[in-house]
């Protein structure tokens, strides 16, 4: 029996490049190993307490579904399915509260942070972990992809889970299995187009399935600075996409020649992103087939989280 590999991402708005290197790639490569069955979740549920617009949430949705499809994400062995679809992530998410105390939530990083910066903090995202907990345990999850950010919310996990096991499980009995964090490490730190970290929130990401247009865009505002021949913030984007042999010769040809060399990174960027783009825009001129794959992933995914709700229900009595 193969493994289990569950993971699941927020729909917050558009993917850029250093989205794909820093993740979206590596849950590609682990579903292609062969080695896991997939679950692929839309996280609608732990948006909602940041997005809070219907017209939103439905674009941001339908635009992570997109995304990921369009990159290589297979409905065809891997389920996707939407967070909101199966209510019995927020029916054991009640259980899960009802086990846990007020000042273990409260150590969180994520809770700190959030009331760090604004004291009136929503009731979501002080449970944040438990609906994440319940998100991971109804499907008897192996393996979690998450980023280093995400590592306390597994540790949670697993302690929810103990927790469980300990106060209902009978003879011993495991309800619930401790799923392993598989941390992420970024390939390599995605450098945006001002040379700090690829970001949404500083404004320099070149978006992942940009237009020619837009590539253009972003490659001629990189900020270049002239002690060097080689322009270090072209470089260091560009070696994600160009081998760093390729990038000798050319950066030597062309010592100096800033324009030039960003008009090599441009196409050479735009060769990556054409093909993804073109799927991309493929599939969304048909929204519906995108709307049969969230619905065929949910029927899915309901049958395993119903199945697993009805044991936990057993064991604490109230089925
Ligand atoms: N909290 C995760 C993030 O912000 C998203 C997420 C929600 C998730 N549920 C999950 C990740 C379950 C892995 C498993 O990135």
């Amino acid at each position: 029996m193969k493994k289990i590999l569950l993971s699941g991402v927020k729909p917050t708005g558009q993917a850029h490049i250093g989205n794909y290197f820093g993740a979206m790639k590596q849950m590609m490569d682990l579903q292609n190993s062969g080695n896991y069955d997939c679950l692929f979740m839309i996280a609608d549920y732990h948006a909602l307490n940041l997005i809070q617009d219907a017209k939103i949430m439905r674009e941001y949705t339908i635009n992570l579904a997109l995304d990921y499809i369009a990159i290589g994400l297979d409905p065809k062995n891997s389920i996707i399915f939407k967070q909101s679809d199966i209510s019995a992530h927020t029916e054991l998410t009640w259980i899960f509260d009802s086990i846990t105390t007020m000042p273990y939530l409260m150590r969180a990083h994520a809770f700190k942070d959030a009331e760090a910066k604004d004291k009136e903090i929503n009731v979501g995202t002080f449970n944040y972990p438990m609906l994440m907990a319940a998100d991971i345990l109804l499907y008897n999850t192996d393996i979690v992809p998450v980023g280093q950010d995400q590592k306390q919310h597994i540790e949670y996990t697993r302690d929810t889970a103990q927790k469980f096991n300990n106060i209902f499980g009978k003879d011993k009995e495991e309800i619930f299995k401790l799923p392993e964090a598989l941390i992420m490490k970024e390939v390599a730190i995605v450098p945006g187009t001002d040379g700090r970290k690829m970001s949404k929130s500083y404004g320099n990401i070149i978006p992942l399935f940009a237009s020619r247009d837009e590539i253009i865009k972003a490659v001629m505002s990189i900020i270049t600075d002239s002690s060097s021949d080689i322009p270090i913030n072209v470089y260091n984007l560009h070696k994600l996409f160009t081998s760093e042999e390729e990038l000798k010769t050319i950066y030597n040809e062309n010592k100096g020649k800033y324009k030039k060399l960003k008009e090599v990174l441009i196409e050479d960027i735009d060769d990556f992103i054409k093909p993804l783009r073109e799927k991309r825009e493929k599939l969304k001129e048909n929204i519906s087939q995108i709307n049969t794959i969230l619905e065929e992933g949910s029927i899915k995914a309901r049958t395993i989280a119903d199945k697993k709700l009805l044991t936990i229900k057993k064991s604490i009595g109230v089925n």
